[in-house]
């Protein structure tokens, strides 16, 4: 799956359409952090990771969510955030954990294996300039996804296509059996781009088939931020948050 990824980015740029998407994919990436006071736009390849070999056979890259493509998202869900930790496995510089305070999160935690890359999501949380921020209570875990304990709590989990195959199978079922054991509600956000080879069709088949888990509508959410449209795999579980 990371191969076939990396073939689909190293076909773009041959033609001046192409460049041209890739210019302004950088420059509204640009323009996020120059408002913001922060760095999160420059994308990073698995080779300038800091993390052993071995812990990278599932990884992908990073890359920054829209701001406008997650606000739209979690505007759309049909919850109250105050009852909920929203948590980013695979948090990257911080992005969506930014994005996200601007709702009433009870918390806000950032998952990301790669230690300079949890460094600069902290600094950013420390400097950021969030208009209407609505939860101040954020910290990021230098911690590889696989060993992280989901809360029992109720939660939402985002997901941009952090890491591939079983891996990610067993992140997925690191978060059903918590949500089965703490009868706490969790809600599971996935997304990947429009591309060949998402993963974002294979996620939403899984979890089709869990019992007491429904799909919430995809938001159609458009984002100059990203090359490509983007795929949204919404589930949750169907009990209610506990007082
Ligand atoms: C596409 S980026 C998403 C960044 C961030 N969530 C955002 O939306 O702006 C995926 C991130 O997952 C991280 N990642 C990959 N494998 C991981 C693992 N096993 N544990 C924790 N983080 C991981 C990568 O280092 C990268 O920062």
């Amino acid at each position: 799956m990371t191969k076939k990824r990396f073939a689909n980015i190293s076909r773009v740029g041959g033609t001046l359409r192409e460049m041209i998407a890739h210019g302004r994919v950088a420059l509204v990436n640009r323009y996020y952090d120059f408002r913001h006071g922060t760095d999160t736009a420059a994308h990073l390849y698995l080779n300038d990771f800091q993390v052993p070999e071995e812990a990278l056979e599932h990884a992908i890259w990073y890359a920054p969510i829209g701001e406008s493509s997650l606000r739209q998202a979690l505007s759309a869900l049909p919850i109250d955030s105050s009852e909920y930790q929203f948590i980013d496995i695979g948090c990257g510089k911080g992005r969506a954990l930014l994005t996200a305070s601007e709702f009433p999160f009870s918390t806000i935690t950032g998952v990301e294996f790669e230690p300079g890359l949890a460094a600069i999501a902290r600094r950013n949380i420390e400097n950021a300039r969030i208009r209407h921020q609505q939860c101040h209570q954020l910290q990021v875990l230098t911690e590889d996804a696989r060993d992280y304990a989901i809360p029992h709590a109720a939660c939402i989990f985002f997901l941009y296509t952090p890491f591939t195959g079983e891996l990610l199978k067993q992140v997925l079922r690191n978060i059903r059996e918590a949500a089965l054991s703490s009868a706490q509600p969790m809600v599971i956000m996935f997304l990947d781009d429009v591309v060949p080879g998402s993963l974002a069709p294979p996620v939403r088949e899984y979890l089709a088939q869990w019992p007491g888990w429904e799909a919430l509508p995809a938001p159609d959410t458009r984002d100059l931020g990203h090359l490509y449209a983007l795929d949204w795999v919404i589930f949750r579980t169907q009990q209610e948050p506990r007082k």
